[in-house]
């Protein structure tokens, strides 16, 4: 499909499901290189948005992990609201844990923060940052992100898991919206 309509707006096709699955291929590599002789990780998926990404990238991972889940929401419509809410607590404990963090996109930062801090708290080892998505320019914070499988300008887009008030989350490809 090259346009979708969500909601009220429209949307068009910008990232394909073949470069989406190349580009965490590669990601895959080098996340397998840099674990492959640790302790086996905790993997802590970002819902909702990350479930897709997360699921074709473990699929891809060759060392023993284990994986949890949390929930957070920053986004109203097609902007943030600036305040995270966590409403899924960590079904893991990850004191003394090395963690990587699947997140959809980062976008300002401010989730990725909130988590970052929240996992420091709790005692994790190490923490690394792995995203399907980066906007460079929208991004206000100074904690690394590790591992960016695709970055894209300071748009807003749906599809492949990220939605638009709950809606696209399905689509195989990634669509931008319209201007
Ligand atoms: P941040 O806190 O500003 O970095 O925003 C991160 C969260 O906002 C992501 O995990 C997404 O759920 C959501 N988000 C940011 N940009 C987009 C977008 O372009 N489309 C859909 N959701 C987005
Ligand atoms: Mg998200």
């Amino acid at each position: 499909m090259e346009r979708v309509t969500i909601h009220d707006k429209n949307f068009k096709l910008f990232i394909a499901h073949d470069k989406i699955m190349e580009s965490i291929e590669l990601i895959a590599e080098r996340i397998n290189q840099d674990y492959s002789s640790k302790k086996p990780p905790l993997i802590l998926s970002v819902l909702s948005g990350a479930f897709m990404f997360t699921s074709d990238l473990l699929k891809r991972l060759n060392f023993n992990c284990e994986i949890g889940f949390v929930k957070l929401s920053s986004y109203s419509g097609t902007s943030t609201t600036g305040e995270v809410k966590e409403s899924l607590a960590f079904t893991k404990s990850v004191e003394g844990r090395d963690v990587i963090v699947i997140e959809d996109i980062v976008d300002t930062g401010i989730t990725i923060e909130v988590l970052y801090n929240m996992l420091k708290e709790r005692g994790a080892t190490s923490i690394k940052i792995c995203t399907l998505l980066l906007k460079p320019e929208a991004y206000t914070k100074s904690i690394p992100i590790d591992y960016v499988a695709i970055r894209i300008p300071n748009d807003f887009i749906v599809g492949y898991g990220l939605d638009y008030d709950e809606h696209g989350r399905n689509l195989k490809d990634i669509y931008v919206l319209e201007k």
